[in-house]
């Protein structure tokens, strides 16, 4: 219940607010930027790639992608985390994989690698056709992106859309996904209504950093998991899809 002084100043409560919106901001800021990975934004900038970080549009367990300002428009920056904890949810295989990438080595060494290894999967993605956002650079930690948004605000994921045609949709994600094991010969590892935005009417995938290759023997075990979670999630929208199909439809029957 708001008490008589916010009654009669209201434009006081509003400034208090803007302060603790500030300060979660500078918070945010103050965790994600480490001095070397300052540096490394700053490395970007003077490369022309950017020329501000406007907000943090999210705050994951590994990563913070914010939403950035080109001479070209709207870019998503992903920043890895430089953290020991930021291995505890790396899934095993994809830790195995990283370490013999770089051979032994430091932390920020393997989450260097991770950061590339996404932006490696996404140029090939993109590359073939497959709905994900234009890679455009990786240094160090970060990852630069195409913005998928519209009028400067980002696309939403998946869970938060209200579908306007559910079994399109579901269509047009296993259909990215078969691509992706199909022409790419990638699986995701974690894709999930969390994992897709919704943008300009399209599913696109994102958050490609723990993609396997098809030949991994835990690819289809992965695929599996993944196909689980759609066919829950489109079943509630009236698609009766069963996972074994929705396991093949995504591309399940292009594993070897
Ligand atoms: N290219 C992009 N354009 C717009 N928003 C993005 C983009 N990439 C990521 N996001 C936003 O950031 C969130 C987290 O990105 P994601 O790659 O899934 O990182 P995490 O590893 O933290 O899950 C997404 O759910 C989405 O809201
Ligand atoms: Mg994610």
């Amino acid at each position: 219940m708001p008490n008589v002084e916010e009654i009669l100043f209201p434009r006081k409560k509003e400034r208090a607010e803007e302060r603790r919106r500030e300060r979660t901001h500078r918070d945010v800021l103050d965790e994600v930027f480490d001095r070397s990975t300052l540096l490394a934004v700053s490395r970007l900038v003077s490369r022309g790639f950017l020329s501000e970080v406007d907000y943090s549009i999210s705050t994951g367990k590994e990563a913070n992608v914010f939403r950035a300002t080109s001479r070209a428009g709207f870019r998503a920056l992903k920043i890895y985390r430089i953290s020991n904890a930021t291995f505890r949810n790396l899934p095993p295989y994809a830790l195995e994989d990283l370490r013999r990438e770089v051979g032994g080595g430091s932390f920020g060494r393997i989450i260097f690698a991770w950061a590339r290894r996404e932006f490696m999967a996404l140029k090939a993605c993109h590359k073939e056709g497959v709905p994900v956002p234009a890679p455009i650079v990786q240094h160090r930690n970060l990852l630069l992106m195409e913005f998928l948004g519209r009028e400067g605000l980002p696309s939403p994921p998946l869970h938060r859309v209200v579908l306007e045609d559910p079994r399109e949709t579901f269509r047009q994600v296993c259909e990215a996904s078969r691509a992706m094991v199909d022409r790419v010969g990638l699986v995701h590892g974690d894709l999930s209504p969390y994992n897709v935005l919704f943008h300009e009417g399209h599913p696109y995938l994102i958050d490609l950093g723990q993609t396997i290759s098809r030949d991994h023997p835990q690819a289809r075990e992965l695929l599996e998991r993944d196909a689980a979670h759609f066919a829950r999630y489109f079943a509630r929208w009236g698609i009766p899809a069963d996972v074994p199909g929705t396991f093949r439809a995504m591309g399940g029957d292009r594993i070897p």
